[in-house]
C-alpha cells in the first residue's frame, strides 16, 4: 500500500496552467492584460466608472471559453487524475476564472478569484450561472432589478473567496504544489508560508517572486512538468 496517498495535498494554480490552452496570462505582456491596464478593467472603481467597458471585457473572456480550441491541457487532466487516485484530503485552489479545471474533471476545487461562468447581483446578492454575454442593463433573473449584475470575479481591492477553507487545508497540508503563478498577488502568494509542514514544490517556466520559499523547483511548461510530477507522486 502507498501510505503517502493518505496524506493531505493542496495545489495552487495560476494563469500559467491555462497558457498552453490558449488563455493569456496577466503579467507576461508588458503589464497589459489583453491590451488593457488591469486597473481599467479589474477593479470595483473601473466597473463604477465604465461598466460598459468592463462588461465587454469580461464578455470577451467568457466567450473565449466556448472557443473549440480552448480545451483543458495535459496539466489540468493530470491534476484531475491525481485527485481521483488520492486517498487523503485533496484541495485544488485556483486563481484562474476559466472553467478548465472543472472541464478536466477536478472536483474538490475552489475558485478564489471567482468564475467567468457566474455572475452576481449587487442588489439581491444571488450568484447565477451565466455563459452568455451580459448587457449592462440586464435584469436580475432573481429579483428583477435592472443594471445590478456584475461578473462574479474578485477584483483588486476585494476579498478572495473561500479563505477560511483554504487556510484550514494549508495548515494540515503534507504537500503544497504551486503551478503557473507569478507570486505577485496576495493572499495566494503567501500560501507557501502557511503550509508550514508541507513538502513545497513550484512548477513554472521561470523563477518567480516567491521561488525561494519552495524546496523543489520544476522549471518547464506545466503540460510537461505536471504530468511528470503526478506520475512520480503516484508511483512513490
Ligand atoms: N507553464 C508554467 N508556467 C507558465 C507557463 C506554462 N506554460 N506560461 C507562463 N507561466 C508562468 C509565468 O512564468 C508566470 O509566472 O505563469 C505565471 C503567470 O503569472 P501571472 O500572469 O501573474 O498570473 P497569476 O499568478 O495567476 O496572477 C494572479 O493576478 O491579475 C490577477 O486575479 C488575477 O488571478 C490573477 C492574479
Amino acid at each position: 500500500m502507498n501510505t503517502h496517498l493518505f496524506k493531505n495535498i493542496v495545489i495552487l494554480t495560476g494563469a500559467g496552467i491555462s497558457a498552453e490552452s490558449g488563455i493569456r496570462t496577466f503579467r507576461d505582456q508588458d503589464g497589459l492584460w489583453e491590451n488593457h491596464r488591469i486597473e481599467d478593467v479589474a477593479t470595483p472603481e473601473a466597473f463604477h466608472r465604465d461598466p460598459e467597458l468592463v462588461q465587454r471585457f469580461y464578455n470577451a473572456r467568457r466567450s473565449q471559453l466556448k472557443d473549440p480550441n480552448v480545451q483543458p491541457n495535459a496539466a489540468h487532466l493530470a491534476l484531475a487524475e491525481l485527485e481521483h487516485a488520492w486517498e487523503g484530503d485533496f484541495l485544488l485552489v485556483t486563481q484562474n476564472v476559466d472553467n478548465l479545471h472543472r472541464r478536466a474533471g477536478s472536483q474538490n476545487l475552489l475558485h478564489m478569484h471567482g468564475r467567468l461562468d457566474q455572475i452576481r447581483c449587487l442588489s439581491c446578492e444571488e450568484v447565477i450561472v451565466w455563459t452568455e454575454d451580459l448587457a449592462v442593463n440586464e435584469s436580475c433573473p432573481q429579483c428583477g432589478i435592472k443594471a445590478a449584475l456584475r461578473p462574479d470575479i474578485v477584483w483588486f481591492g476585494e476579498m478572495p473567496h473561500h479563505m477560511d477553507e483554504i487556510y484550514f487545508a494549508l495548515e494540515k497540508a503534507d504537500y503544497f504544489i504551486s503551478i503557473g503563478t507569478s507570486g505577485n498577488v496576495y493572499p495566494a502568494a503567501g500560501f507557501v508560508q502557511l503550509a508550514w509542514k508541507a513538502r513545497k514544490i513550484e512548477i513554472n517556466v521561470k523563477d518567480t517572486e516567491i521561488s525561494r520559499a519552495f524546496q523543489e523547483h520544476l522549471i518547464g511548461p506545466a503540460s510537461i512538468e505536471v504530468p511528470k510530477l503526478v506520475r512520480q507522486i503516484l508511483g512513490e
